[in-house]
């Protein structure tokens, strides 16, 4: 009977655990009536056990499956390892209808402010549960498993966490079948991932605002006070993150949200394990990179010091509406940018603005990178101190992570840091 248990206990699906408990029954019906020797009644039972699991896996083969133990594949996938790097710009309509077929989701009106990479949308199932559908942007560049949509990829592993919104599945379509495809893990993919477009990503929808949404709004009393609650709750999440071995690589204040109990961190196009981080992919948005992204990285990785100065960064952003990206006290060539842009032919006035107000936000950025660590600290001292009146310790460790990457502090040092100021805010009952 034990092995018999143990033997239920494997039954990872619905359909494995009802085919085996029917074989089970048929086992034991079988010994009742015809009353065979203990050898024969066990090899019934284990028989029975056996084929009725073997059976109902059959019978519902897309259900599902939360084990670590069984494959992550929803439906089981073909092993191709032939590669196809064409690129085919899909209907999204087929990708709604994928995502309603193969997930049993339906869709709301309700849509959230556009992504530069996708379009989120709310969806719901059946029992009420809100999921954020991602459709991911296809263009020319999107060579199915590629640079960007990898990071959704690599998120679906790291371990959950209640401030960690990152994707619960991901929808692929094979580019040598065409069918889609719906995963939970990486691990099944055994065959040549570049096979794979990845079409979109589900996680669970956070009934809040993200932060730019929150601050244009102009809802915050005390700006500082909330910055530094942004901080600890997304120093939390990145030292989980970090412990797992994975970094976000794009904190900033639209990727940030509030939620009903803190803030928590979503948009992992750029994340990945931490070996995986090369130093040649450019990531994250302009206005924080780090000074080590523009220099040879002689590592030839970027680790997690990244997510550490973007949260300085953020941080600024949230408590005095400033980043590198306003930084206007070094060399000027903005006049020069403007004028070699306006000769640029087939853009419209539109693109040409832009591309002119991202060459001077990049160059802003490269001149207050350039400066060494001692410099960004006195110079942000000296612009921000009066602002940070409510927390002057704050700012001091918004500038030991703005260091230069040899200096700045490493996650558990300003963990220790963020928890002193905390306790010290509460004693004097601020
Ligand atoms: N789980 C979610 N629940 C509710 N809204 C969400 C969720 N995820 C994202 N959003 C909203 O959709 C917006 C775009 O999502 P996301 O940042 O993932 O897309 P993106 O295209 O990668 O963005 P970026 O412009 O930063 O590259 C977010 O800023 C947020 O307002
Ligand atoms: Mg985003």
């Amino acid at each position: 009977m034990l092995t018999a248990i143990q033997f239920l206990s494997t039954s990872t699906t619905d359909g494995e655990k009802k085919g085996a408990l029917t074989g089970l029954y048929t086992g034991l019906a079988f010994i009742k009536i015809f009353n065979p020797p203990r050898e024969v009644s066990i090899a019934c039972v284990l028989t029975g056990l056996l084929a009725g699991q073997v059976i109902g896996s059959h019978l519902d083969p897309r259900e599902i499956n939360q084990s670590n133990n069984t494959p992550p594949w929803l439906k089981p996938m073909p092993s191709i390892s032939r590669a196809d790097n064409s690129t085919e710009i899909v209907d999204e309509r087929k990708i709604t209808q994928a995502i309603k077929d193969l997930l049993k989701l339906t869709p709301d009106e309700e849509q959230a402010p556009p992504g530069t990479q996708g379009q989120v949308s709310k969806w719901h199932d059946k029992q009420g549960k809100i999921f954020a559908v991602k459709v991911l942007k296809q263009t020319e560049k999107n060579r199915g498993w590629d640079t960007l949509y990898r990071g959704e990829a690599s998120a679906l592993d790291i371990p959950k966490h209640p401030k960690l919104i990152s994707p619960e599945y991901l929808l692929l379509r094979n580019k040598a079948d065409r069918q889609f495809y719906l995963i939970r893990s990486l691990d099944g993919v055994t065959g040549n991932q570049n096979q794979y477009q990845v079409m979109a990503s589900v996680s669970n929808w956070v009934d809040g605002q993200d932060l730019c949404d929150l601050l244009r709004t102009g809802k915050v009393p005390n700006a500082v006070k909330f910055g530094l609650d942004v901080l600890g709750d997304t120093l939390e999440v990145l030292t989980h993150m970090h412990t797992n071995n994975y970094v976000h690589r794009d904190i900033k204040i639209e990727n940030i949200m509030q939620m009903q109990d803190g803030y928590g961190l979503i948009d992992f196009g750029f994340c990945r394990r931490l070996e995986q981080a090369e130093a040649t992919t450019p990531c994250g948005t302009a206005e924080f990179y780090p000074p080590e992204l523009w220099s040879a990285n002689p590592s030839g990785k970027y680790g997690t010091d990244i997510d550490l100065w973007q949260l300085a960064t953020t941080s600024l952003d949230v408590s005095v509406g400033w980043n590198p990206g306003d930084y206007c006290d070094g060399p000027d060539n903005s006049e020069e940018i403007r004028s070699r842009i306006s000769l640029e032919k087939d853009l419209t006035r539109e693109q040409r603005e832009k591309k002119i107000k991202s060459a001077i936000t990049e160059q802003n950025v490269t001149n207050f990178n350039s400066l060494s660590g001692a410099k960004r600290t006195d110079y942000l001292k000296d612009k921000f101190h009066d602002k940070f009146s409510y927390c002057p310790r704050f700012l001091d460790l918004i500038c030991q992570l703005l260091d230069s990457k040899e200096n700045r502090q490493d996650i558990h040092s300003i963990n220790a840091l963020y928890t002193e100021i905390k306790l010290s805010l509460e004693s004097e009952g601020v």
